[in-house]
C-alpha cells in the first residue's frame, strides 16, 4: 500500500509513523509519504489560501495550489490521475468512514489523501481532483491531518503483517466475521475483582460453548442500547 498525504503540516505525522502497526506495515513494504502544498505553490510568499468569494469568515485552500502540488508529485493532470488512483479529499461532509470502507481502501494498491485546513478546499478540488470524499465523523476538526491518520491507521492495520501475532484484524468490531456487529467482551486476570466475576463460560475451557457465547454477546451488542 502506497499512501501519499497532501498536507500543510507533514511534521504532525512523526508520532503516528512510530506506532507499531504503522512501522510494521512500512517495514513490510508499504509507504507513507507527504507532500506539503506550500512547497509547490505557484504563489509568492508561500501563499496557499485565499479569502472566499461571496465573503465570510476564514480562508479557502486554493485549487491552483492543490493542482500544483499534485502535478509535482505525479507529473500529470490531477483530473486524469483519478483514472489510475484513488484520490480522497478529507472533508466533514463526506462518506463516513466505516469498516466496510476501510476494507475497500485496504484493497487498493495506492491512495492519495488530501488534507484541508482553514475553511477547507475550494469546491473545484473536490469536484475535479478527488475520486472520494471521506469524513471521519460528523464533527469538525481544525485540519485534515488527524483525519488522514485515522484513515491510515485503520487501513494499515488491515494489511498482512501489520499487527503482531497476538492480534488480528479479522474478527473485530464491525468485521464480516462478526456480521458487522461490535465485538464481544474480553476479560483477563483476576477472575474475581471487587465481586465482579468473569462469566463462567470463559473459564470452562469448552471452546465450542465459548465461541457460541461470544457470538451471542456480539449479536446482542448490535441491538442493545448504548450506556
Ligand atoms: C475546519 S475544517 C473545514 C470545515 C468546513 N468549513 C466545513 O464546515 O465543512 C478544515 C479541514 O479539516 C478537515 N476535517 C475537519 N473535520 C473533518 C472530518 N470530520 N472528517 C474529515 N476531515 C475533516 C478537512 O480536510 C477540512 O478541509
Amino acid at each position: 500500500m502506497q499512501i501519499d498525504v497532501f498536507t500543510l503540516f507533514p511534521e504532525a505525522f512523526a508520532w503516528f509513523e512510530r506506532q507499531r502497526h504503522v512501522a510494521n506495515a512500512l517495514a513490510a513494504g508499504s509507504s507513507l509519504e507527504y507532500v506539503n502544498y506550500r512547497d509547490h505553490t505557484p504563489l509568492t510568499g508561500g501563499q496557499v489560501d485565499d479569502s472566499p468569494f461571496g465573503g465570510g469568515a476564514g480562508m479557502v485552500l486554493r485549487v491552483d495550489v492543490v493542482e500544483a502540488a499534485m502535478r509535482a508529485r505525479y507529473g500529470e493532470d490531477p483530473v486524469s490521475l483519478r483514472d489510475s488512483r484513488r484520490v480522497i479529499a478529507l472533508t466533514p461532509g463526506g462518506r463516513v468512514l466505516d469498516d466496510r470502507l476501510v476494507d475497500e481502501l485496504a484493497a487498493e494498491p495506492a491512495l492519495t489523501l488530501l488534507s484541508g485546513r482553514y475553511e477547507g478546499f475550494d469546491e473545484r478540488v473536490l469536484q475535479n481532483f478527488a475520486t472520494d470524499r471521506i469524513s471521519i465523523g460528523r464533527y469538525v476538526l481544525a485540519g485534515g491531518e488527524l483525519a488522514a491518520m485515522v484513515v491510515c491507521d485503520a487501513v494499515f492495520r488491515k494489511l498482512p503483517g501489520a499487527l503482531g501475532d497476538e492480534e488480528s484484524a479479522v474478527e473485530e468490531s464491525f468485521s464480516a466475521a462478526l456480521d458487522g456487529a461490535p465485538e464481544y467482551p474480553h476479560y483477563t486476570r483476576p477472575a474475581e475483582y471487587r465481586g465482579w466475576s468473569v462469566p463462567e463460560v470463559l473459564l470452562s475451557g469448552h471452546h465450542a460453548r465459548i465461541r457460541e457465547w461470544r457470538l451471542e454477546q456480539s449479536r446482542a451488542r448490535a441491538t442493545e442500547p448504548l450506556p
